[in-house]
């Protein structure tokens, strides 16, 4: 709250520093990627990243892009609270610039480093929920899951980040906040009942709904080839499906 409150003050009354607009990321997504199907492949690449063994993309009502869903689960590594804040929320974060750049189970070699690639899920959809279990072995035994959604309509219907923050919240519970009808940003801790079951025992699930655009079955091929393998290495595979179908068994990403 009192970051909150500093940050208003150093723009209103100082009036130097940067303000960012909300449409910084309809700008960044657009710039990164020119195609629906490298915004997916950027999700996968961060799952890859996670050390996950196994990607599960679904998309359902793909023509129908208002009732389209896409979703993405991973077993991976997983975020807590803590670590969605300074990694997911933070634009171009430096998560993956420290040590050896590499993912701490299996020493994958990071595909993501400029901390922008989960902004082209902007171009995706309207709407991105998240639910993510993280492994205790590898954030800590206080790390906790939670859930969040982010609402990129209603960022956008705000002028600059500042406001942004004004706009979310942060509940133990995930209920209809009283302060903010229609959070930007919601966060809320996840209890070990309301775990679904393909995040056992960790893993991070990614819905995209509402959908922008429809989705073509020359998009669908486009993404298996961007998230070819580039070689195999032992057992460091990530396995990734389509509506179960596997797209390919994936190792070594071209880095961004
Ligand atoms: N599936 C995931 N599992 C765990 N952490 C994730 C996942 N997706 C995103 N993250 C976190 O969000 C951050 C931002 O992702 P991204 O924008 O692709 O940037 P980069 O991969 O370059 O760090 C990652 O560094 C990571 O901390
Ligand atoms: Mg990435």
């Amino acid at each position: 709250m009192m970051q909150k409150n500093d940050a208003v003050d150093d723009h209103s009354e100082a009036g130097l520093g940067f303000t960012v607009d909300t449409h910084i990321f309809r700008e960044l997504g657009d710039l990164l990627v020119g195609r629906d199907s490298t915004a997916l492949a950027e999700l996968i690449k961060n799952a890859y990243d996670a050390d996950a063994r196994r990607v599960q993309v679904r998309g359902t009502s793909l023509s129908d892009p208002g009732r389209g869903v896409i979703t993405i689960v991973d077993d991976g590594h997983g975020m807590t609270p803590e670590t969605f804040k300074i990694g997911f929320l933070r634009v171009a974060g430096r998560q993956k610039e420290a040590g050896n750049r590499r993912s701490p189970k299996y020493a994958r070699r990071f595909t993501g480093e400029k901390g922008i690639g989960r902004l082209a899920a902007h171009k995706l959809a309207k709407r991105l929920e998240i639910i993510s279990v993280p492994d205790k072995s590898v954030l800590g035994d206080k790390a906790t899951a939670f859930k969040a959604v982010i609402d990129w309509d209603r960022i956008e219907e705000l002028n600059t980040l500042d406001e942004v923050r004004e706009h979310s919240s942060q509940t133990d519970l995930f209920s209809l906040s009283e302060v903010e009808p229609r959070p930007a940003v919601q966060l809320s801790a996840l209890g070990p009942n309301e775990i679904p079951f393909e995040l056992q025992p960790h893993g991070t699930k990614i819905s995209l709904q509402p959908l922008r655009r429809s989705w073509t079955e020359s998009e669908r091929i486009k993404l298996y080839n961007e998230a070819q393998p580039r070689r195999r290495v032992g057992d460091n595979l990530t396995r990734i499906e389509w509506n179960r179908l596997v797209l390919a068994l994936s190792t070594n990403f071209a880095t961004d």
